[in-house]
């Protein structure tokens, strides 16, 4: 089937997660001899903090494990200062977007693809965080967890954009950079891109990513090619009250 929307991750897909303590780490000595371990002490422990919680059944939005593993990192690194600490949430809700995003989601909307973010992250961060990516005019959505009331990977996240969309998994391309959220994707269903900056090996999941980019700007012409790849004309006409139901929404051709 081909594809009919694109759906994001948002943080370190979309979003430089590391952008907070590196501005910061820019007018702070302290930061600057704690770089990278800080940064990556603090992701990791949201992350881990999320997956705790899913488990668990003990949920708190992503507010709350941010500042979570903020403070875990913090106290490893010997940092109690509540100024430095205000200062670095309050940069998260301004991270700045990877270079090529903009012009990706603009080529996406170009195209008429239907465009969302699915992420973690609260209807309020996620407000904040599209406004400072410059992109938050040209989604359709940003979906957050919160309606679930559970993190990824679970699946009732995933199923948050089916319902957006009214599509099969298989009529979504789930992009994300966290090579265990495509494991999750592409076990629900949805046709997976990993945007793997880092050069990592793949996951060792049963579900692994359906395509492989190292950056985004390859995106536009996947979607293209996922959208319209198998959409032959019919055999027979079509009436044209068919074709229009079950129009290509990226070049209107018979689906
Ligand atoms: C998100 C995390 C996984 O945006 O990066 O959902």
């Amino acid at each position: 089937m081909p594809i009919g929307a694109v759906v994001f991750d948002a943080y370190g897909t979309v979003l430089d997660v590391a952008g907070a303590p590196r501005n910061a780490a820019a007018t702070d000595a302290r930061l600057q001899s704690l770089w990278p371990a800080l940064p990556e002490d603090w992701r990791r422990k949201q992350l881990e903090y999320t997956w705790l919680r899913a488990i668990t059944g003990d949920h708190a939005d992503f507010a709350r494990v941010t500042a979570d593993g903020l403070d875990w990192a913090l106290d490893r690194a010997g940092l109690a200062d509540p100024a430095l600490r205000a200062r670095l949430l309050a940069l998260y809700d301004e991270l700045p977007a990877y270079p090529e995003v903009p012009g990706v989601v603009q080529a996406l909307q170009t195209a008429r693809l239907p465009r969302a973010i699915l992420s973690n992250g609260t209807p309020a961060m996620l407000a904040a965080a599209t406004r400072s990516a410059g992109i938050d005019g040209m989604i359709d959505a940003a979906l957050s967890v919160e309606a679930a009331g559970i993190y990824k990977p679970a699946p009732a996240v995933y199923a948050l954009a089916t319902a957006h969309f009214g599509l099969p998994p298989d009529r979504i391309l789930f992009v994300s950079s966290n090579g265990w959220d495509v494991a999750g994707a592409a076990r629900f269903g949805f046709v997976t891109a990993w945007v793997n900056r880092a050069g990592l090996p793949v996951d060792r999941m049963p579900h692994g990513p359906a395509h492989v980019l190292t950056d985004l700007s390859p995106l536009p012409d996947l979607a293209r090619a996922l959208c319209c790849s198998i959409s032959t004309p019919p055999t027979a006409p079509a009436s044209p009250i068919a074709t229009k139901a079950s129009a290509c929404p990226c070049c209107a051709c018979p689906a």
